[in-house]
């Protein structure tokens, strides 16, 4: 962990946030490299749920969440961790990760009863400061969608199977935000709602949790590093009847990569009037603030179904610390030396091609250079890279170690002779010419194919 932390500093993929005031606890900025990572991991699943997929909607709703919205969600009441205070040094943790009755900060044993601690972050509304209108920023991207649901039924007609997926913010005031970027307080997650007939739950349950696997597997995570933990019942949250996590060999340990749940009616039921076709486990509130009915209708029976749903949720965040923890090593060469390399999926690699030219001080080779770069551009695969430190040897480590798959120098040969350039591979080190002509075939080619 503390080498990728220290690389992610230095090369510009993970700040800690305010650092130049002491930073603030459990919140990271993403750098130049970072954001480009982050970026394509995210756009990868959702190629992957709604573009590669006929079933899948897609939806972007807002952060600030309406107060009811979490109250009816069953948010305001139990969305809690237990919360110790250590009585001589006043540190506050989280009872379930005390390995022994005592303070991990002082030693002492003097701890408070454990008590819940809601984890949601709220903010004021409108110019009145005295507290009665506040909103909550979301603790999950879900509800949103279990709120938009007749919106979007009723712009696209869709009818169960059928998903609605989402990216964005989650915050939550986490009493012990720890390990980098694992467990922190703001924080992206990658939603899918899949609402199926009841009944066909458990089906798709297991449906989604292999198509998961095989995505993250696409990402560069090898299976063998991923387990399943099958969430035992007194450990469910409260709206999940079965809850599968996908796992994952994080640096400090075997921690949640993904949570898959079947949520059942519980969430469309419990943002709705109260109806009879409902479960008993979505009746749990009645709802006096709704008077929507969040269901379909059977056309011919005319009878409405509340459908279920299976929720594959994802942490973009410990995404991209699984995707650089597997990405990382450290290699020996021959002549002795060693050199550190981000083996990332061409697909995920923050910079696609570095475009390098032999000699700065060169007019025809850095004009050369620079068409080239636009060129790749152009083909938009992601960020192609101009890079005119003068040193390609030094050039090549930089870019091994962010992980580029490809490096393109421009010579002497490029503009005198033959129109072709060196295209050098991270992972095998090999280097080729390839005519300029055909150079942005070889690179679609290899990046995106
Ligand atoms: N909508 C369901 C839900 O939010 P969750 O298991 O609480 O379920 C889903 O969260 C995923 O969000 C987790 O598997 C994890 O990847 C990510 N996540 C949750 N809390 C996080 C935190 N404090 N920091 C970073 N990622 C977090």
């Amino acid at each position: 962990m503390e080498e990728l932390v220290a690389l992610s500093k230095r090369r510009g993929f993970v700040f800690q946030s305010a650092d130049i005031y002491g930073g603030l606890q459990g919140i990271y900025d993403y750098g130049p490299l970072g954001v480009e990572l982050k970026n394509n991991l995210k756009a990868a699943w959702w190629r992957a749920m709604v573009y590669e997929r006929d079933d899948i909607e897609g939806l972007d709703a807002a952060i600030i969440t309406n107060q009811k919205i979490l109250r009816y969600s069953g948010h305001e009441a139990t969305f809690s961790d237990p919360l110790v205070d250590c009585r001589n040094c006043k540190s506050r943790w989280r009872a379930d990760h005390l390995k022994e009755a005592k303070c991990p900060g002082c030693g002492s044993k003097d701890l408070t009863e454990p008590r819940p601690f809601n984890l949601m972050f709220k903010t004021g509304i409108g110019p009145v400061d005295d507290g009665s209108s506040f909103a909550y920023l979301r603790p999950e991207t879900a509800q949103a969608i279990f709120t938009n649901f007749k919106n979007v039924v009723d712009s696209t007609s869709r009818r169960p199977p059928f998903g609605i997926a989402q990216i964005g913010k989650a915050f939550r005031n986490e009493i012990t935000p720890r390990n980098f970027v694992f467990r922190v307080r703001e924080f992206e997650q990658m939603e899918l709602e899949f609402f199926v007939p009841p009944g066909t739950d458990e089906e798709w349950h297991r449906t989604w949790v292999e198509a998961r696997l095989d995505w993250w597997v696409q990402q560069g995570v090898p299976r063998d590093r991923l387990e399943l933990y099958y969430v035992p019942e007194k450990d469910l949250s409260h709206y999940s009847k079965a809850t599968v996590d996908v796992m994952y060999r994080f640096p400090h340990g075997l921690e949640e990569l993904e949570g898959i749940a079947n949520r059942t009616d519980f969430d469309l039921g419990s943002h709705s009037k109260n109806q009879d076709e409902l479960s008993l486990r979505a009746k749990v509130m009645a709802n006096v603030d709704s008077n929507t009915r969040l269901a379909i209708q059977d056309i011919e029976s005319k009878k409405w179904v509340v459908p279920y749903v299976i929720e594959p949720s994802a942490g973009v965040d410990r995404g991209v610390l699984a995707v650089m923890n597997e990405a990382y090593r450290v290699e020996k060469l021959e002549n002795g030396t060693e050199r550190i390399v981000m083996g990332f999926k061409p697909h995920l690699a923050p910079i696609k091609v570095a475009v390098l030219p032999l000699k700065r001080n060169h007019e025809g080779i850095m004009n050369k250079a620079v068409a080239i770069k636009q060129m790749l551009q152009k083909l938009g695969l992601g960020r192609i890279l101009f890079e005119d430190t003068g040193n390609i040897g030094k050039g090549y480590r930089r870019h091994d170690e962010v992980g580029t798959p490809l490096c393109v120098t421009v010579d002497f040969d490029t503009i005198e002779k033959d129109d072709t350039v060196t295209v050098r591979d991270r992972d095998s080190m090999q280097q080729e010419r390839i005519a300029v002509s055909g150079l942005s075939a070889y690179v679609t080619n290899r990046i995106a194919g």
